[in-house]
């Protein structure tokens, strides 16, 4: 992208939640994200996860006619951003199958490789999903932000948006990675 295209408008990530639960810390981190935006940038959450049909191959062809409207849907908004902001719990030592099922839409999509990519996680436990989305992203040649990914430890659980960004300890560390994500986007733009 050229820094040229995006004179006068925000940088614009994508905040994708790997939990698809109503009171999911991960989703309560993206949106304490959106609370503490960086200057010049919008956070916008996306829920295509949960509506998102099963990965087929059959149905991702190089023609694009038999790519369900959701699918399409997903890349384009994928493919619209300045980059993405993934947070996600690890379900037994792993990827939420819904996550993984999004990434697989996007493996033939010709948008995302090279796309920033910023992996956050609402716990510091989870020490496989984290390293197994590292490896997943970067096969498919996002451009994975290490400076950007942090676990950011949100205990209790009614963790709110707000309880998150005014906590002393967990603004820091999310406004810091949101800089670092901005400032790595910019770098190449
Ligand atoms: C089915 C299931 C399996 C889980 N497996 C793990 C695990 O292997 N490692 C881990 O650190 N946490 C595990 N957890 C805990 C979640 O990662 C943790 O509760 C996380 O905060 C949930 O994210 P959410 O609040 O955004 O939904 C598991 C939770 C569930 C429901």
């Amino acid at each position: 992208m050229s820094g040229d295209t995006r004179v006068g408008r925000a940088l614009h990530i994508l905040a994708v939640s790997g939990s698809l639960r109503a009171q999911s810390k991960n989703r309560a981190l993206l949106e304490a994200a959106q609370l503490l935006v960086p200057p010049n940038t919008r956070i916008t959450l996306d829920w295509s996860l949960a509506t998102l049909p099963h990965f087929n191959p059959d149905l991702d062809t190089l023609d694009g006619n038999t790519l369900p409207p959701e699918a399409r849907r997903w890349r384009e908004r994928v493919g619209e951003a300045e980059g993405v902001l993934i947070s996600s719990p690890e379900y037994a030592h792993g990827i939420p199958g819904v996550l993984k099922n999004a990434l697989d839409w996007l493996v033939s999509s010709t948008s995302f490789p090279g796309k920033p990519v910023a992996l956050l996680g609402a716990s510091a436990m989870s020490v496989y999903a984290p390293e197994q989305l590292r490896e997943t992203l970067t096969t498919m040649n996002a451009r994975f932000v290490g400076a950007a990914s942090i676990a950011v430890p949100v205990s209790g659980a009614r963790a709110s948006a707000s309880s998150i960004a005014a906590d002393p300890e967990l603004a820091p560390m999310l406004r810091g990675a949101l800089g670092a994500f901005v400032s790595a986007i910019e770098d190449r733009a």
